[in-house]
């Protein structure tokens, strides 16, 4: 029997490309974004389910597994790839409003669709929940205050997450992309991972053999010092 995905953030960036190279693998998708144009072409090009949500809402987020489980029938792996960092910022101009958005998008919405994923999957001792964090975790860099705690927060659950879902025979993976040439800047980094080559190294771990988990990834591009 085929498998199925739930990716999140799959209207653009490494999200898209997830969506691309598992349709290709035979995989059945449930795709989600805020975007209602671009992820209706996604849909379109990829023959695949889904809908338009916002992650900073918690029921939305909760009932976007519920979809996804509904139209699939069953969820096999769940892409928690959606996130954000809004402004590369000195610590003066965060707001208290940057924080609860981007704890809500970076943490809050990753947890909550990993218990649902889990409840799910865990009943039938199979299936594979992929967090995407950032290589910002294992270093520091001003300016990046906000994500950064938010990333290292998530990197903390998936941790816990590892363990509680081997009990139930549920494969966990944590990737740590470097600088990926993405939208996710205002500015193009050429010199920076191809959208394709960072979500070719999701793939890989999503496609490992059955008897192997992938706990953590680190990749980076080759221009990049900072760890
Ligand atoms: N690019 C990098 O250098 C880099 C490096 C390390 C890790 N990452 C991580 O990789 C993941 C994907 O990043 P990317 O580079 O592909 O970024 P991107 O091109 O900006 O794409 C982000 C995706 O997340 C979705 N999203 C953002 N806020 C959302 C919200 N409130 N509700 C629902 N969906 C939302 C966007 O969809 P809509 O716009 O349609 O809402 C979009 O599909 C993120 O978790 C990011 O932190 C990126």
């Amino acid at each position: 029997m085929g498998r199925n995905a739930l990716i999140t953030g799959a209207t653009r960036g490494i999200g898209l490309e997830v969506a691309r190279q598992l349709a290709r693998a035979g995989f059945g998708l449930y795709l989600t974004g805020r975007d209602e144009r671009r992820l209706a072409g996604v849909r379109e090009e990829l023959r695949a389910a889904g809908q338009a949500r916002d992650l900073r809402d918690p029921t939305a987020v909760v009932e976007l597994y519920g979809a996804a489980r509904e139209a699939l029938g069953r969820v096999d792996v769940l892409v928690n790839n959606a996130g954000f960092n809004k402004a590369k910022d000195p610590l003066s101009r965060v707001t208290a409003g940057d924080l609860d958005d981007s704890y809500a998008v970076n943490v809050r919405a990753p947890i909550l669709l990993a218990r649902e994923a889990l409840r799910e999957m865990g009943g039938r001792r199979s299936g594979h929940i992929v967090n995407v964090l950032s290589s910002i975790v294992h270093t520091r860099m001003e300016n990046y205050s906000v994500y950064t705690t938010m990333k290292c927060a998530l990197h903390g659950f998936t941790g816990c997450l590892i363990k509680e879902a081997r009990q139930v025979g549920v494969k966990v993976t944590g990737v740590y992309p470097g600088g990926v040439d993405t939208e996710f800047r205002a500015q193009s980094r050429p010199d920076y991972l191809r959208a394709e080559s960072a979500a070719r190294m999701i793939v890989d771990c999503i496609l490992a053999p059955e008897d192997v988990v992938v706990h953590e990834l680190t990749y980076r591009p080759m221009v990049e010092s900072n760890f």
